[in-house]
């Protein structure tokens, strides 16, 4: 993987900053940025309904960004891919189409997908002392269940939970399984049909895409067995005063007219990454991890191989440490309880400063990270 190459395609980074906050949201090369802007000046019209030039224009264009999320993770059809507005939503469309009796989830769930689930009997599986997945617990908790509803990769540490294990035992006890792969998706192969995961559901911006799209895969006969949870336009072929015939898959869970900057945006993004190659991603995340230097750190969450790093720096409140990295090097990095209070608040943590990397970030940037630390270090010494 040529670095230098692909940083050239990220216009911010001529900025000169140091962008650590990957995991939250990464920035954007030129071929999404482009891209929107191609739809906005090309074919700016709606998908699926207006036979004129423009409209079948863009049909399909969003024909062909669904077809490269389906690629993207293995997907049998392009019609188990849904848009939705994010990884929340998507989540939520499973709550709110489904009524479960008892959902898992684990201990380490950011709030998108802990609070939907809360109006259901709520398990939650509790980590080990080092911070990896209780398969002993969750094969206890799992048994009754309808749904698993679990992070595939957490946006706490990077830690990737052992899903294999998770969806095998899961359908052995009866039960649905819902992956968030927010953080996932970015930079690890998913391939959905191996997993032979239910649904899973993850955010273009995360994947260097545009704000406000996501993406809800579902297996297409369960899908077919649910209802949407929001009616109106695109999602009905028919209706009376009192009636109405729902459209088929994936229609009829895109209520409204949709996103189609940010659906054309995603299917680059999506081109981008596969182009990339994520086993590449996924290998120099894993290489500039390395390159931290822990000492004098406290380590939040599980230390692991990912280029997801969570730290405190003893006596220093996180967001002073965010702050102080921003205005002495440009290094921005997130700070506080990332969407993951429940966590924090059951360890009796504040919060914490997460740098996470993509793929670019160079060693030289850890490098510098380092050495700012290590000031940051000797102020409270
Ligand atoms: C693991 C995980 N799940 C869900 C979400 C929610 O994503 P969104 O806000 O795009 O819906 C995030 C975002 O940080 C995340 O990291």
């Amino acid at each position: 993987m040529n670095v230098e190459k692909i940083r050239n395609e990220f216009p911010i980074l001529k900025k000169n900053i140091i962008y650590f906050d990957n995991a939250c949201m990464p920035l954007r090369p030129r071929c999404v940025i482009d891209k929107i802007n191609e739809y906005y000046s090309e074919y700016p019209s709606c998908a699926g309904r207006s036979h004129h030039k423009l409209g079948i224009r863009l049909t399909k264009e969003v024909n062909m960004a669904r077809d490269s999320i389906k690629k993207l993770i293995g997907a049998k059809k392009s019609e188990e891919i849904i848009f939705t507005k994010n990884a929340t939503e998507a989540i939520n469309l499973i709550a709110h189409s489904l009524k479960f009796n008892v959902v898992v989830t684990s201990d380490r769930e950011h709030n998108s997908n802990l609070l939907p689930w809360q109006k259901f009997e709520h398990r939650v599986v509790k980590s080990n002392l080092d911070n990896t997945f209780n398969l002993d617990d969750f094969s206890e908790k799992v048994v009754g269940a309808d749904l698993v509803s679990i992070v595939y990769t957490s946006n706490l540490d990077g830690y990737t939970l052992p899903v294999r294990e998770i969806i095998e035992i899961a359908h052995n006890n009866g039960a649905l399984v819902l992956l968030d792969a927010a953080q996932t998706v970015p930079n690890k192969k998913i391939d959905v049909r191996k997993l032979d995961v239910d649904f899973l559901v993850f955010s273009g911006h995360k994947m260097l895409g545009p704000t406000g799209i996501g993406v809800l895969y579902g297996k297409e006969n369960l899908l077919n067995d649910l209802n949407p949870f929001i009616l109106g336009g695109e999602t009905v072929y028919d209706s009376t005063y009192d009636s109405f015939k729902l459209e088929k898959l994936p229609h009829k869970f895109e209520a409204g007219l949709q996103n189609y900057a940010g659906i054309v945006g995603l299917g680059a993004a999506a081109k981008f990454l596969m182009k990339v190659g994520l086993d590449n991603i996924e290998k120099h995340e894993k290489m500039l991890k390395q390159h931290i230097d822990v000492e004098g750190l406290e380590i939040i969450g599980y230390l692991g191989e990912s280029g997801i790093f969570n730290f405190n720096i003893p006596g220093l409140n996180s967001h002073e440490v965010a702050m102080m990295l921003d205005s002495s090097k440009n290094i921005m990095v997130r700070s506080g309880a990332h969407c993951l209070h429940s966590w924090f608040n059951s360890k009796n943590i504040k919060g914490s400063v997460r740098a996470s990397f993509y793929l670019y970030n160079t060693i030289e940037e850890v490098k510098l990270f380092n050495e700012e630390l290590k000031k940051l270090k000797k102020l409270v010494k």
